[in-house]
């Protein structure tokens, strides 16, 4: 074990980081805020203006410092030029089938309003469903498949959080928004996808009660699908030392970083058995034996704490026909 590691493995920083510490964390980096929103109706459209702040260039900066500093694989767009060119290239790309984007005046960008709540408001409201994980992950497999040429391959978001991800409920489409970060471009593509999901999944892992977690996190990773990229990920689950940490607290919502280190470690030991499991399920289908649990619907949403105690049925928490509700316990 490392000196100055519990038994945990954790820093004695990030066992007894105060409660206000962490508040005045996010409160920093709220006030970080390198862009403005606002909405306006412009010829009869609703459009979400965004608006680089007076300091946003030097916030930018020193946010990259910080995130070379801690190996953390994104960086701000800092010129405004640069970032309102890649902001409205990649809201075209992916959404500009339905909805339109634009620079507007010098430090500005609008874009149309899509359609829908964002999957980080259905989680709070505890709306959040297993369709809505299921858009959210394959319009993100989407996106990975189309080029780009700032990275000379592949496409990914650098803050695929949920917050950034439209679910229509009318249409059951996810769409992804808010493009002011990319990632380090010397990262191949399979290491910036795996970070694509681990930013979605790290804002599952936080704040989700015990019972939902984790159906919810195979969920998405079993629409997502693509087996290369998540077993990188694997390698990503593990909670990072130092600097990066502070970032970890932000992206995780400064959940108990003993629970995130417990929880990503379940992960990584499920996610072993991922490939196993589609196999299985695979031979399954064909022999069209139906397993117990495709019939079942996950229980719409997330319960609120006061419904936590709730029985909650064992098959009804299953993450997807293709991976039985008894997760292994391989640690
Ligand atoms: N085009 C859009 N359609 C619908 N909602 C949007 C759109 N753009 C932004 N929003 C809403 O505004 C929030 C903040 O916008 P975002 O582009 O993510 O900037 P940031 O997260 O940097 O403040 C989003 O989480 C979303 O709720
Ligand atoms: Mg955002």
């Amino acid at each position: 074990m490392p000196i100055g590691k519990n038994g945990n493995g954790l820093t004695l920083l990030e066992r007894f980081i105060p409660d206000g510490l962490s508040h005045a964390a996010t409160t920093l980096v709220d006030a970080l805020k390198i862009n403005s929103i606002s909405e306006k109706v412009r010829r009869g459209r609703r459009v979400v203006v965004k608006r680089r702040n007076i300091y946003g260039e030097q916030l930018a900066d020193l946010a990259n410092l910080y995130f070379r500093a801690s190996s953390i694989p994104i960086r701000f767009w800092s010129k405004v030029d640069d970032w309102r060119r890649w902001e409205v290239g990649c809201f075209k790309m992916l959404n500009g089938d339905r909805f339109r984007a634009f620079a507007s005046g010098a430090e500005t960008v609008c874009e149309e309003k899509l359609p829908g709540k964002s999957l980080w408001d259905h989680m709070s409201r505890g709306t959040l469903t297993r369709q809505m994980l299921e858009a959210a992950a394959h319009e993100i497999r989407r996106a990975h498949q189309l080029w780009n040429d700032e990275f000379k391959g592949p496409w990914s978001h650098g803050d695929a959080g949920m917050t950034n991800v439209i679910y229509n409920q009318r249409t059951g489409r996810a769409r992804l928004i808010d493009f002011e970060i990319i990632h380090d471009k010397s990262l191949p593509a399979t290491v910036r996808h795996a970070d694509d999901l681990l930013v979605f999944l790290l804002d599952i892992v936080g704040p989700v009660p015990s019972q939902q977690w984790l159906p919810f996190a195979l969920r998405f990773l079993n629409a997502y699908g693509n087996l290369d990229v998540i077993a990188e990920l694997k390698t990503q689950l593990a909670l990072p030392n130092g600097m990066a940490w502070i970032w970890w607290g932000v992206r995780t919502s400064f959940a108990n970083p003993a629970k995130v280190k417990r929880r990503l470690e379940k992960l990584r030991g499920v996610i072993t058995d991922l490939r196993s499991y589609r196999a299985v399920a695979a031979k399954r289908a064909r022999k069209r034996r139906r397993a117990s649990i495709t019939c079942q619907e996950m229980s719409p949403g997330m319960p609120r704490a006061s419904s936590r105690t709730r029985a909650i049925k064992e098959s009804a928490n299953a993450a997807s026909p293709g991976i039985p509700s008894r997760l292994p316990t391989t640690r």
